[in-house]
């Protein structure tokens, strides 16, 4: 994935889009054919794109947008965090109407204003990989942290 995002910025891109979420039909059992069934996102999708802008901003010069399971101000804080400059949201805007944007406008506000940010700026790559406290967290070697500190509690809470 670096590599061809190497590649694209190498070819004059100057943002990414990571990641669409592509459409999948399903299988009908019953007339044994396959139909179009569309589920939409969970906030549960955004690890995804959240991991990837993490570990690439500020080592290719191109623009961030994260898309895929972006539905509220926490999600759209996350993507900012790692890098991102923009987030798109779909499922969310099908699911709860187009007035959700400004309800995760107000959150977001409210949220910077909590922690003293004064632009969002100040928090945009704070996460990424490179800049993060801990950049390990972001590899893969995390598998092991992850499986030992998983409980069945958190699994179903998270
Ligand atoms: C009904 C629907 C239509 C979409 N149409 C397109 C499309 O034409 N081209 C495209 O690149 N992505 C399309 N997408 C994917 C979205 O751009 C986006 O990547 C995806 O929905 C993930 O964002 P979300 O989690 O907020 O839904 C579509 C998504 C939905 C739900």
């Amino acid at each position: 994935m670096a590599n061809m995002a190497k590649r694209l910025c190498d070819a004059g891109a100057d943002g990414l889009v990571l990641f669409n979420r592509f459409y999948q039909p399903d299988i009908n059992l019953v007339d044994l054919e396959a139909e179009p069934n569309l589920i939409l996102s969970t906030s549960r999708e955004n690890r995804l794109p959240m991991r990837w802008i993490a570990i690439l901003y500020g080592t290719m010069p191109v623009d961030f947008a994260a898309t895929s399971g972006i539905h509220t101000a926490h999600d759209v804080i996350k993507m900012m965090m790692v890098g991102a400059n923009v987030t798109m949201l779909v499922s969310v805007l099908l699911s709860h109407g187009i007035e959700q944007l400004g309800k995760i406008e107000k959150d977001l506000i409210e949220w910077l204003e909590v922690k003293e940010y004064e632009s969002i700026n100040q928090l945009q790559g704070s996460m990424s990989q490179i800049n993060c406290p801990d950049p390990s967290i972001y590899e893969r070697v995390q598998y092991l942290k992850a499986v030992q500190t998983y409980s069945p509690h958190f699994g179903l809470v998270h």
